[in-house]
């Protein structure tokens, strides 16, 4: 369907005008009908009830172009249980409603309804959805979103063809027993994942399974194999939507050159294997120059926290066949380098063509501590001492409408205790409390991150976290390892070529610095990744421009209170 969208047409001069058409006249709208079910799957051999799309996990994948409305229309058919989809790294301009975050910007589906998300990919890159509601994720909803460059909108790299790797964690545990788990006292931690998939696919080993639970040669996790054609260069766009694990990515033989992290173009940098975290999104270009008679192995390995999961595999094969080469899969870095991992995430840092630049200074400093506190004898995370939840009434609902009893009207703080503070050896905070309050940002100011990592509960533990900011792409200002000092280390910022992204990284007992504008009216959820962590209170709430909401659709509505407003 070809059309120019109203708002263009009105800008157009006779001059833009030829343009913008070249630009926009493709776009088009992708439309989608998914009904959400339980099902049976393997996906590492051993059956397990997944949560599927049309039948499937990973859920299909999503492709469209720069400027292109998706539209999904999702039924939810889990018969005892609610659902809500985000799309990661889509920022929702003008569409707040639907990014798809229970207790955020909606109201869960019901069992048996059906609701439709519409928005537009403004922009083009790699990106991912997965369910939003509770710890859902882990049950296996989740899917790959591409999006191509508008035609005439260059990308500064070629390559001859392409392939989606995504990456996950998977437990054979459901997901309520994992979320049962950690609300238990004492609590029963996740613990590491039985196996790593790659595309959905996995292979535990089935003499360790129940009797009668495993098929080693069910075609639902038979080994994926990549295809490529001697000589030719692949983009391999890798998502990672674990719900614990941070990974690190290598193919046997192919050295990997770094172009695309969360949607923006990366000066290019060459690497033997790659660090992804959760909710993180990279294209590399490999090169298909090895000995074409044989195969390769593609591997995915736990880095960061001590791994209790054999290596998720898949094959490269330059002539077609699926044998599994005769060489052992690469098992990755030592998993406790944290300064291996450090150095990526430094050397990730805007293509010189593509240089979006940072405002100089920020108008808001919020400075957030991660910690591990224990409330009511549970263990939870917390950021200056207070646990999130999440509140019965969606923020946007309960902020548009003035409902404001339905939520915690105290801030949060903006700051903590940060002189003299040992990250190492963290005072304990008995005074750590469970809240609901959020940020209310000023629309269109300049606001900075500054995430602190610590020492967790136990000792000599720190872990990585990967925050993601919904509704935003971020400029990643700096790194560091240690306590951050606000009056030392801001001058060391990168305001020169900074990445934007979506999802970072705060290192063991490091610091990362980020920077946005609240530009974007809507409420958004700024939260570690982890999908354990996030349940346990690891993130927050911005509010900007919530006066600048269009019409709520009524559709997002009808749980916590409803009465109220307009
Ligand atoms: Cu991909 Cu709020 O998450
Ligand atoms: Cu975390």
């Amino acid at each position: 369907m070809a059309f120019l969208p109203g708002a263009a047409r009105r800008l157009c001069s006779l001059f833009l005008c030829l343009s913008l058409s070249t630009l926009l006249v493709r776009a088009a709208t992708r439309r989608h009908e998914w009904e959400v079910s339980y099902q049976f799957k393997s996906p590492d051999c051993v059956r397990k009830l997944s949560a599927t799309i049309n039948g499937q996990t990973p859920g299909p994948a999503i492709r469209a172009t720069q400027g292109d409305t998706v539209e999904v229309k999702v039924r939810n058919s889990l018969l005892t249980e609610n659902l809500a989809i985000h799309w990661h790294g889509i920022r929702q301009i003008g569409t707040p409603w639907a990014d798809g975050t229970e207790g955020v910007t909606q109201c869960p589906i019901l069992p048996g309804d059906t609701f439709t998300y519409a928005f537009v990919v403004d922009r083009p890159g790699t990106y991912m959805y997965h369910a939003h509601y509770g710890m859902q994720r882990s049950a296996g909803l989740y899917g790959v979103i591409v999006v191509a460059a508008a035609p005439g909108g260059a990308e500064p790299f070629a390559y001859d063809d392409e392939h989606d790797v995504l990456l996950n964690d998977w437990w054979h545990n459901s997901t309520y027993e994992l979320a049962a788990g950690l609300v238990s006292v004492p609590m029963v931690w996740v613990g590491e994942p039985h196996s790593l998939l790659i595309n959905g696919r996995g292979k535990f080993n089935c003499s360790a399974a129940l009797p009668g639970t495993c098929n080693a040669t069910s075609p639902e996790c038979a080994t994926p194999v990549f295809a490529v054609v001697p000589g030719k260069t692949y983009r391999f766009r890798i998502a990672s939507v674990t719900s614990l694990s941070a990974l690190n990515f290598e193919i046997e033989g192919h050295e990997m050159t770094v172009v695309e992290a969360d949607g923006h173009y990366v000066k290019p940098f060459v690497v033997k294997n790659l660090n992804i975290y959760s909710g993180e999104t990279y294209s590399v270009l490999i090169k298909a120059d090895q000995d074409p008679n044989r195969n390769y192995w593609l591997a995915s390995n736990v880095v960061s926290r001590e791994p209790a999961t054999p290596t998720g595999t898949a094959i490269l094969s330059y002539n077609g066949d699926r044998a599994s080469p005769a060489t052992t899969p690469p098992t990755g870095p030592a998993w406790n380098d944290t300064m291996y991992r450090f150095r990526q995430s430094v050397a990730t840092v805007a293509h010189p063509a593509h240089v979006e630049l940072p405002p100089p200074r920020a108008d808001r400093t919020i400075l957030l501590l991660n910690t591990q506190n224990k409330i009511d004898g549970r263990i939870k995370w917390a950021l200056n001492g207070v646990s999130f939840t999440l509140p019965h009434t969606p923020y946007l609902v309960a902020l548009k409408r003035g409902l404001l009893g339905t939520f915690d009207q105290r801030p949060p703080p903006e700051t903590y205790a940060h002189q003299g503070y040992d990250v190492y050896s963290p005072p304990p905070n008995p005074n750590a409390t469970v809240s609901d309050g959020l940020y209310r940002l000023q629309f269109g100011s300049v606001v900075d991150v500054v995430l602190q990592n610590a020492n967790m509960l136990a000792p000599n533990k720190s872990e990585t976290h990967p925050w993601h900011l919904h509704g935003h792409d971020f400029w990643v200002l700096g790194y560091g390892i240690g306590r951050f000092d606000p009056t030392v280390h801001p001058a060391s910022y990168n305001l020169k070529d900074p990445i934007l992204k979506n999802t970072v990284a705060v290192h063991p007992y490091g610091w990362t610095a980020l920077r946005f504008k609240g530009d974007n009216p809507g409420v958004w959820a700024f939260h570690c990744h982890i999908e354990a962590h996030f349940f346990m209170g690891m993130g927050v709430v911005f509010e900007e421009g919530i006066h600048r909401v269009a019409n709520l659709p009524p559709e997002i509505m009808g749980c916590g209170e409803t009465k109220g407003g307009h």
